[in-house]
């Protein structure tokens, strides 16, 4: 079957580049064969089709009503032999289609809302613990934020030796798949063999049998003490039912819980991560931010409803240019072309795979003029449509966390810049590069507190919004 623009570079050397340089890799691809090419790194190392234009990422990302297209979990098998069968990732069609229904509110509206104290006293904790003038680690601590708040998300709690405890395996398991070596684990297959005690996989499943005994140990227990008053994550697919009446078994909550937990904390902490990086790389940026900040305490109209920060629109725009120029996830997952179709021209069959490049699509001279350059007024001048504008992908597998994940970086950017003064201890240009799944900064993006700001009306804020809800 003929596809469009296959890559000539060896198929080893296209594997090997898209562990070590996937951006460097899709970026010059693109600019030999343009919008639309075929590299051959899916997860079973078939061909898969590489689509940046937007024309075309439109027509795949809704081709799921028309049948014309679908977005088959058994393809993320990468993520499978992480989360498992039963997980939202792994999952297709009505089953796919009915357990986002199940999980969609607790990640929107406000219930979403109704998240904003404990981030924001999570992110105190955190910040609590350094010390001025000592320099720390950007990610250690976005990562440390949002990995608490996920925890809480899911099981309503986030202290205790239980939480203590997944915090410590999980950041363990993210570091073991983060390395490139790591990615390749879980893509290969025939790496996914236990060659003794030094092999990652035999690292790997002994992580996941102790985050599986931390997570069916909560199940059983909240299988035998059912308490219909708590509204965390776990308990409300623990008293879900389907069409026959019945519950989800152990092994479908636990792929869930799993999946929520790691999607949920790795990308938002990355994303937070550039953010802080871009903020305080450019002082102009950080100036107006901090402005437009600052005016909503003044406001105090506004500084009684944790909308008003939802709604900032500089911040809004800094959020949505740091997911633009690096994102954090690389691509959609993959669509299968279901039907007979034509995509930019070309004819495509039944059974052809696609990811919708998200790093390509935001890189476009046309959509975003100096696409290297960090511009949040691009958002400001300009509304993007969801296929120009998709670091959370789109259609039917669209990120169940995206609302939250942009809700969550505004929540605890807010309270740290308000509350802090900070700096980057090198002047360096951070680079993006592969970690595990998705894309992170190079090198190590490192800060310092440099004093404090007045933070008494942020904490009035916080407060006021935190009861108004409760
Ligand atoms: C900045 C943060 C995040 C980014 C950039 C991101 C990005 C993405 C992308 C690109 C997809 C694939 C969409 C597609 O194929 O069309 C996805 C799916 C997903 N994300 Fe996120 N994500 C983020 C945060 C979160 C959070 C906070 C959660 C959960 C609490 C989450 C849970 C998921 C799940 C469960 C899926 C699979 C959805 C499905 O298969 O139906 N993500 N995400």
């Amino acid at each position: 079957m003929a596809l469009p623009n296959p890559v000539k570079i060896p198929t080893f050397v296209q594997i090997l580049r898209w562990f070590v340089s996937p951006l460097s890799l899709l970026e010059e691809c693109t600019k030999n064969y343009g919008d639309i090419f075929t590299l051959s790194v899916s997860p079973q190392l078939t061909p898969v089709v590489i689509v940046s234009n937007p024309v075309a990422l439109q027509q795949i990302l809704t081709g799921d009503s028309s049948g014309n297209f679908s977005a088959p979990g058994y393809k993320n098998s990468t993520f499978g032999s992480i989360f498992g069968p039963s997980s939202l990732i792994s999952i297709s069609s009505t089953e796919h289609q009915r357990q986002r229904q199940l999980l969609t509110p607790a990640f929107h509206g406000d219930r979403m809302r109704s998240y904003a104290g404990t981030i924001r006293d999570i992110t105190e904790g955190v910040m609590g613990t350094l010390e001025t003038d000592k320099s720390f680690s950007t990610r250690d601590i976005t990562q440390a934020i949002s990995l608490r708040t996920i925890v809480k998300l899911v099981f309503g709690f986030y202290e205790g030796e239980s939480a203590k405890q997944m915090e410590n395996l999980l950041n363990e398991m993210l570091n073991n798949i983060s390395s490139p070596g790591g990615a390749a684990m879980l893509y290969l297959r025939f790496l996914q063999r236990d060659w003794g005690s030094w092999s990652p996989w035999n690292k790997h499943i002994k992580l996941q049998q102790e985050i599986d005994n931390l997570l069916y140990s909560e199940i059983k227990q909240r299988r035998k003490q059912a308490d219909t008053s708590k509204s965390d994550i776990l308990s409300l697919m623990m008293s879900a039912r389907d069409e026959a009446g019945e519950s989800m078994s152990d092994q479908e909550l636990r792929d869930e819980l799993l999946t929520l937990l790691i999607a949920g904390q790795e990308t938002t902490a990355t994303a937070l991560a550039w953010a802080l990086y871009w903020i305080h790389k450019l002082p102009a940026v950080r100036e107006k931010l901090l402005a437009e900040i600052d005016s909503l305490y003044e406001n105090s109209s506004d500084n009684s409803d944790i909308n008003a920060i939802n709604k900032l629109p500089y911040l809004n725009a800094v959020c949505c240019e740091t997911l633009r120029i690096y994102p954090v996830a690389m691509q959609t997952f993959i669509r299968r072309v279901e039907k007979p179709l034509q995509i930019s021209g070309y004819d495509l069959q039944p059974g052809t795979l696609l990811y919708g490049s998200v790093y390509l699509t935001h890189q476009r001279q046309d959509l975003y003029p100096e696409p290297k350059q960090f511009r949040p007024e691009r958002f400001l001048e300009k509304q993007f449509s969801p296929y120009e504008f998709l670091p959370f992908g789109g259609g039917v597998r669209r990120c169940i966390g995206a609302a939250f994940a942009l809700f969550e970086m505004k929540v605890v950017l807010v309270k740290i810049l308000s509350t802090y003064s900070l700096n980057l201890v090198d002047n360096i240009e951070v680079q993006p590069k592969r970690r595990g799944l998705v894309t992170a900064p190079a090198s190590p993006i490192n800060m310092v507190i440099t004093g404090r700001r007045n933070s008494s009306n942020i904490n009035s804020l916080s407060q006021d919004s935190l009861s108004a809800r409760s």
